[in-house]
């Protein structure tokens, strides 16, 4: 039997720490009396061993390579599932009967359509503002057209406002980049299924009828299943400490939107392709090697390393035999993915890489497949908006159901100015 604490001393004190133990996963040193027993914090920049809080949802085990939605292994909802279920599987905890499923899907579908003052919203913006800088935007402004069902406290409200982030985010992502080209704005069509439905507002024109691919929207439905959720992530925790002072849902996924945007997240995907198009040609790859070994270059190989995976990631390497079916399906030579094996192949050979355990991330292919999909660049990290706006909202949930939940306030080491005197602006 471990010892369920943990004993720290420092100076002349010394204090007992309880463990916390999860369902699996390593346990917790549960330092929340620590400051109050010893007058000492903990310092743990990029949270990099701190747990948050606790989670029913998403599991990792970075080692090993494993990631679990709500226990079911990533590979068999990837094979078997979709993405419309496993969004219920993130919010409800259970995979849903099919009279479920059926009143889930109704109740998405029957969510789809934005304000039509939202069009206004988005005609306010330059015409070639970021689709991210609309989306983030747009989600916030939910909140103005909501007001009336904004009460965290009710549990009915609470499912409400998922359901309308779920349904509305790929109408308004879909709105932001045909605003961004000048093409109409299309209304949802309920009669198409959720990654159609968004399809279609995105490529369908008013001259021609639309004739979907359905390798597109199954490699779609894949990306989305892969990326809707992944524990406590960098927007994801953003969202649970915008969501732990009480803010309304939609200002808290605008803020988890703000977060992904980042390269060092979800703007990764973007990123890698934007590297692999510079890297250009499989001849130049032992070069880019070098820089990114090279800590004075400021360059790092966009799509490998991540925090907790020390080992391949499992979505990445479903993402890659997706990538070479779907550029098979399609008919597509892409001279990229030719850069991108090549990247990989010499990045897993090289010390380097191996010693600092990088692998691919998930967006290391996500961008050749989202190219093959006519999906252009700056939309990538939308799309990854679009699938992980399903954990947000089950993390907002959980954190509102969960009991002890407590605002988000770390503390920091100050290394600023000891105390002084003012001086008079004459005097100084
Ligand atoms: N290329 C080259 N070197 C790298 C890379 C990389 N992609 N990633 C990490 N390293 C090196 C760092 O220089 C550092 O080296 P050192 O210990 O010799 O100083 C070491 O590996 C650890 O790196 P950290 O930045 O401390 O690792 P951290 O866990 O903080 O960062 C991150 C993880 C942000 C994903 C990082 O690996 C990275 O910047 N990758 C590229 C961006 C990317 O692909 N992001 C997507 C992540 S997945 C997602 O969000 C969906």
């Amino acid at each position: 039997m471990p010892n369920p604490n943990v004993t720290l001393t420092a100076a002349d004190r010394s204090v007992t720490l309880p463990l916390v133990e999860g369902s699996q996963g390593p346990s917790c040193v549960d330092i929340s009396s620590l400051y109050r027993e010893t007058g000492h914090f903990t310092f743990d920049p990029g949270f990099a061993a701190t747990a948050s809080c606790k989670s029913a949802i998403t599991f990792i085990d970075g080692e090993k390579g494993v990631l679990l939605y709500r226990g079911y292994p990533i590979e068999q909802l990837a094979e078997r599932s979709s993405f419309l279920e496993v969004a219920y599987l993130l919010l409800e905890g259970e995979l849903p009967t099919e009279a479920e499923m059926t009143k889930f899907e109704h109740s998405v579908t029957h969510h789809t359509m934005m304000h039509e003052s939202l069009k206004n919203f988005l005609r306010g913006f330059h015409y070639d503002a970021h689709p991210m800088a609309m989306l983030c935007a747009s989600i916030a402004s939910l909140s103005a057209f909501y007001h009336d069902t904004l009460d965290i406290q009710d549990p009915d409200q609470r499912r409400l406002a998922a359901i309308r982030l779920l349904a509305k985010m790929p109408t308004i992502a879909a709105a932001s980049y045909r605003y961004s080209i000048g093409w109409p704005i299309r209304y949802p069509r309920n009669s198409l299924g959720y990654v159609d439905r968004f399809l279609h507002m995105m490529f369908e024109v008013p001259s021609e009828p639309l004739e979907l691919n359905p390798v597109v929207a199954e490699a779609l439905d894949l990306l989305f299943i892969l990326h809707a959720d992944h524990e406590q992530n960098a927007s994801t925790s953003t969202v649970r400490l915008v969501g732990s002072t009480g803010a309304n849902p939609y200002a808290s996924v605008a803020a988890g939107i703000a977060a992904l945007w980042g390269p060092a997240h979800g703007g990764a995907n973007e990123a890698v392709l934007k590297m692999l198009t510079e890297i250009g040609d499989a001849k130049n790859v032992g070069r880019a090697i070098e820089r990114a070994k090279d800590k004075q270059s400021g360059f790092r190989l966009m799509g490998f390393g991540h925090r907790v995976y020390k080992n391949f990631d499992p979505r990445a390497r479903i993402i890659r035999a997706k990538c070479h079916e779907v550029l098979h399906k399609l008919g597509i030579h892409d001279p990229l993915l030719e850069v991108a094996l090549k990247l990989e192949e010499a990045a897993l050979k090289d010390d380097y890489f191996i010693e600092h355990k990088l692998y691919p991330n998930v967006d290391f292919y996500s961008g050749i497949i989202y190219k093959a999909l006519r999906i252009p660049t700056e939309m990538f990290t939308v799309m990854f908006a679009i699938a992980r706006t399903a954990g947000w909202i089950a993390h907002w949930i959980e954190q509102h159901e969960m009991p002890g939940g407590r605002i988000g306030r770390p503390r920091q080491v100050y290394v600023g100015a000891t105390p002084r005197e003012y001086v008079a602006l004459d005097k100084r």
